[in-house]
């Protein structure tokens, strides 16, 4: 793993918004993008004193030397990165690649199943499952049809692909547990279901394959904070172990999770994290004006030209 802040920090070389709040950004960095391997993730900064946040690698380009982030903007450091990276400005800090890799290989027949912004992150694995010969079926959900994004990067790796939307918009009307259904009954030799997205998704994938006793594997998604196993934060409970999710996973087996933990866990700083969501729209009210932004100048200063509005609040 390296830690790598040089100077100008990470040019971001696109970006696409795939809806209000949903935004991928194709970032030059080649060697992460040259040790990236499927399931793993990064931490960014996005300025000198932004908040850490764990983010899936969504792509990986060895050629070009770039990594794809797929981010949903939920609470401040996610709206305020919505705000300000933009092609051209720079990450500060991106640490990485963590996590332990996805196992691909030895897999006959599999199922990559993708909710709302999970199915970013599940990409890299289906097209490194079908690298290694297995035929693969794509399981997509989105909430509606204007939500939809990289089908087609999926239909180019998938076997099959079934899209499901919760209002029927386009494809079948369910939810991705409704679409794991469909595969098993069209196919009884699947060894192995993988399935990311919001932990209530993740549980009830694990749920519908548990009767079927087909292998689930979930990536979880605690709240960390270094991410090299020291500070406890990404604790999870795994049957009757306890792991810590930076180091021991994100991938776990979805039939030994216990989801209400992790849930539980995951709402644990709401009200801190209102307090600096608040602070910082006040703040960006306030100033009402656009951040400037500037692409990185190689001064080691933030490569984002936005005045620290959140003093207070740094760190989220
Ligand atoms: C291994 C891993 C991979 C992830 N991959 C992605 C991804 O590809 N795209 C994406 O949009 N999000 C991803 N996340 C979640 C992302 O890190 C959080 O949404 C982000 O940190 C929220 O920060 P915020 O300040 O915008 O929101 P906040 O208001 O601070 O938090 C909103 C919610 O995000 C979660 N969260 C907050 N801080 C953290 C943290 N330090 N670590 C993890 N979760 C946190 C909590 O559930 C919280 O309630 C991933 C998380 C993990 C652990
Ligand atoms: S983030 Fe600190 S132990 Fe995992």
């Amino acid at each position: 793993m390296t830690e790598t802040t040089p100077a100008a920090g990470f040019r971001i070389l696109a970006r696409e918004d795939f809806s209000d709040v949903t935004y991928s950004l194709v970032v030059h960095h080649p060697l992460m993008a040259k040790a990236a391997q499927p399931g793993q993730f990064v931490i960014v900064m996005s300025h000198e004193s932004g908040e850490r946040i764990p983010l899936t690698i969504a792509d990986f380009d060895r050629k070009k030397g770039t990594v794809t982030l797929v981010v949903q903007a939920v609470g401040k450091s996610t709206k305020e990165m919505q705000q300000v990276c933009q092609p051209g400005t720079s990450l500060y800090g991106i640490v990485g690649p963590m996590g332990v890799p996805s196992p691909l290989a030895g897999k006959k027949k599999v199922v990559c199943v993708g909710g709302g912004l999970g199915v970013a992150p599940i990409y890299p694995q289906a097209r490194g499952f079908k690298e290694n010969g297995a035929y693969v079926i794509g399981v997509l959900g989105f909430r509606t049809k204007n939500l939809v994004f990289w089908a087609d990067k999926f239909r180019a790796c998938c076997d099959e692909l079934i899209l499901c939307t919760d209002d029927g918009s386009v494809g079948m009307k369910g939810f991705v547990s409704d679409g794991i259904k469909v595969a098993i009954e069209g196919h009884k030799d699947i060894d192995e279901v993988v399935a990311i997205g919001p932990p209530i998704m993740m549980k009830a994938c694990a749920d519908t394959t548990r009767p079927h006793a087909i292998k689930t594997i979930v990536s979880l998604n605690p709240i960390m904070v270094d991410g090299t196993g020291m500070c406890g934060g990404c604790r999870v409970k795994i049957g009757n172990e306890v792991k810590f999710a930076c180091v021991d996973g994100p991938d776990f087996d979805g039939h030994k999770v216990d989801f209400n933990d992790l849930m539980m866990r995951l709402r644990r700083y709401k009200e801190e994290e209102k307090a600096a969501l608040d602070r910082w729209s006040e703040n960006c009210r306030i100033m009402q004006q656009k951040p400037t932004v500037v692409p990185g100048n190689g001064t080691g200063e933030s490569s984002l030209g936005l005045p620290d509005p959140f003093e207070e609040a740094m760190g989220g």
